[in-house]
């Protein structure tokens, strides 16, 4: 008897070391939703003496970018953007995932240190993290409940990040007076949630902005209605900085982009 618990005992052990060896998978739908998590926005633009490599060359460089993604598969999630040929600035961004800002760090060091890395120009690079709502709690039951209760606005090619800057008044004025002005946010907006998916993340102090917004639509008309309606309420007069630079680009799979870059 004392054999088998001891044999039971120490495969448990064996199982929960081989755990730790594997290193916990990362559920990437919560650490998209949920708060307390660091994102980083990094925007690269590729060289010209990049376009001067011989293919293989490039082939081969590309597969160590491949490589850097899975070997930190176990700490960030990300996700790839094409800006190429919608942005003369930069020609595409990696927005990175982790409940440790190192471990973004970690990743884009790695990748920064490819022979494509070498070959990249860090255009801009955000950072912030994800918060729990500030003013939605205050909100009329209505408001909550479309907000939580969003269609699924179908396939999303494009995406659409906004760096914003509040003013000094935004951040004097009271918590009340400040939701008011949301609820007027809220109220222009909320009739594109069928079209526009939205992501928020705060920044202040862990970048010269206040708040990073996302978004993916299959409808870059809504979305720009939806900026011109934004544009005539009171909160926009204190946006200090709104864009500068506006991300446009479209969601793609890195061994896409790999294989643009290669060609
Ligand atoms: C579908 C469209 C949108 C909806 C439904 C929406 C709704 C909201 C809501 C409910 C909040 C308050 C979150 C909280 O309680 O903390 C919020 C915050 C915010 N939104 Fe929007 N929004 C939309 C689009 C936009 C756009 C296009 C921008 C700018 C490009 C934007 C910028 C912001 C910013 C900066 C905040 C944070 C404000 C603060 O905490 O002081 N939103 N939005």
């Amino acid at each position: 008897m004392k054999t088998y618990w001891a044999v039971l005992a120490g495969s448990l052990l064996a199982w929960m070391l081989m755990g730790q060896d594997a290193g916990a998978a990362l559920d990437r739908e919560k650490l998209l939703k949920d708060p307390g998590v660091y994102g980083t926005f990094a925007v690269f633009k590729v060289d010209e003496d990049w376009w001067k490599l011989e293919k293989a060359a490039r082939t081969s460089a590309v597969s160590e970018v491949k490589a850097v993604f899975q070997k930190h598969a176990d700490h960030v999630i990300t996700d790839t953007y094409l800006l190429r040929g919608l942005s003369e600035r930069a020609d595409f961004f990696v927005r990175v995932h982790a409940t440790e800002m190192l471990n973004n760090q970690n990743f884009l060091v790695d990748v920064m240190g490819t022979s494509l890395g070498k070959h990249l120009h860090n255009t801009h690079t955000f950072n912030g993290l994800t918060k729990p709502l500030n003013y939605v709690p205050g909100f009329p039951e209505d408001v909550k409940t479309a907000l939580k209760t969003p269609p699924d606005p179908g396939a999303k090619p494009y995406v659409i990040v906004v760096p914003v800057r509040k003013d000094a008044e935004w951040w004097a004025m009271s918590q009340d007076a400040r939701g008011a002005m949301m609820k007027e946010h809220t109220d222009a907006t909320v009739a594109y949630l069928k079209t526009v998916k939205r992501k928020l993340y705060h920044a202040s102090g862990l970048d010269d902005l206040d708040f990073i917004t996302y978004f993916e639509t299959a409808k870059l008309d809504d979305f720009n209605n939806l900026i011109i309606g934004l544009e005539r309420v009171k909160e926009n007069k204190h946006n200090k900085q709104f864009g500068s630079p506006t991300l446009l680009g479209t969601i793609r799979p890195l061994d896409e982009i790999m294989e643009i870059l290669s060609r």
